[in-house]
C-alpha cells in the first residue's frame, strides 16, 4: 500500500529488462523467461492500478529487437497474441485501457489484430491506461515526427516544443514522471528520448520475471523522497 498520498506519479515507464537472464540462471530456454515475464506485466498494471497511477508504459518490444533470432521473435509475437487475449476480461474487471505505441504496422497481423480488439473493447476505461510500446523506439519516434511535419507543410515559425509534441506517438499522454528499468542495465536503450527529459531514474536489482506488486509500491516510496528540481533552484541546504 502506498502511505503518502501526495506525491503519486501520474505516469510511470518501465524498460521491462533481464528476461532472458533469468532463465538462463535456472538452466532454461530464453523463452521461459518471456513467459514469466507476462506475469510480472499483471503484477506491475495491478499494482499501478491500485496506487492511483494513471499511465503505465511498458517497453515491450524495441525496433532493435527485430534484430533477434527468429524464433525468439516469434515467440514473443505468439506469447504477446495470447496474454493479450486472455487479459481483456482483467482489464475490463480493472477498468483499465490499453493504448500502444510504436510502429505496429510492422507486427505481425495476428497481433496488430488481437492489439486492435482490445483497445477497442477498453477505450472507454477510465481508471489506468497501460501503453505497450511495441516495434517502438525514441529515434524512429523522433524521425517519424518530422516525416509528418514536412508532409503537413508545418513552417518554421510553427515548430514549437508544444507543437513537435502532438507529432509523437505520445501526444496527449504527459511525460513520465518516473522510469524504471529492471534487469541490472543502466541504460535507455532508445526508449521515450523525448519524453524523459526530466523524469526520475530507478535501476532496481530485479531480472523482470521476479518483478512484484510490492517491487513497485517500493519504487514509488523512493521517488516520494526525490525532490524534482526541473531547473529551478532547489531547497537551500545550508
Ligand atoms: C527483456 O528481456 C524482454 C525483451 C527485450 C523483449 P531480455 O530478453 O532482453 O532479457 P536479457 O536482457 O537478455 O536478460
Ligand atoms: C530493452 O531491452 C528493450 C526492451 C525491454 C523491450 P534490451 O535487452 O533490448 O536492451 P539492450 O540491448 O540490453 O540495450
Ligand atoms: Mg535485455
Amino acid at each position: 500500500m502506498i502511505n503518502n498520498l501526495n506525491k503519486i506519479p501520474e505516469h510511470i515507464a518501465i524498460i521491462m529488462d533481464g528476461n532472458g537472464r533469468w532463465a538462463e540462471e535456472q538452466g532454461k530456454e530464453r523463452i521461459f523467461g518471456h513467459q514469466n515475464g507476462v506475469n510480472a506485466v499483471r503484477n506491475a498494471m495491478e499494482a499501478a492500478g491500485e496506487a492511483g497511477i494513471k499511465f503505465l508504459t511498458l517497453y515491450a518490444f524495441s525496433t532493435e529487437n527485430w534484430n533477434r533470432p527468429k524464433e525468439e521473435i516469434d515467440a514473443l509475437m505468439g506469447l504477446l497474441v495470447k496474454a493479450i487475449h486472455a487479459e481483456t476480461d482483467n482489464l475490463m474487471q480493472n477498468n483499465v485501457r490499453l493504448q500502444t505505441i510504436g510502429n505496429i504496422t510492422s507486427l505481425p497481423e495476428d497481433c496488430q489484430k488481437e492489439l486492435q480488439t482490445a483497445m477497442d473493447i477498453t477505450k472507454d476505461n477510465t481508471g489506468l491506461t497501460v501503453i505497450l510500446a511495441l516495434s517502438y523506439s525514441g529515434r524512429w519516434e523522433i524521425v517519424n515526427a518530422i516525416k509528418m511535419m514536412v508532409q503537413n507543410n508545418v513552417t518554421v515559425d510553427d515548430i514549437t516544443e508544444n507543437s513537435f509534441k502532438n507529432y509523437l506517438n505520445t501526444k496527449n499522454i504527459p511525460d513520465p514522471d518516473m522510469l524504471i528499468r529492471t534487469g541490472r542495465e543502466q541504460r535507455i536503450s532508445n526508449f521515450l528520448l523525448w519524453q524523459i527529459a526530466y523524469s526520475e531514474l530507478f535501476f532496481p536489482d530485479i531480472l523482470w520475471p521476479d518483478f512484484t506488486k510490492q517491487d513497485l509500491v517500493d519504487l514509488i516510496a523512493q521517488y516520494q523522497t526525490r525532490q524534482r528540481r526541473f531547473g529551478k533552484t532547489g531547497k537551500q541546504i545550508y
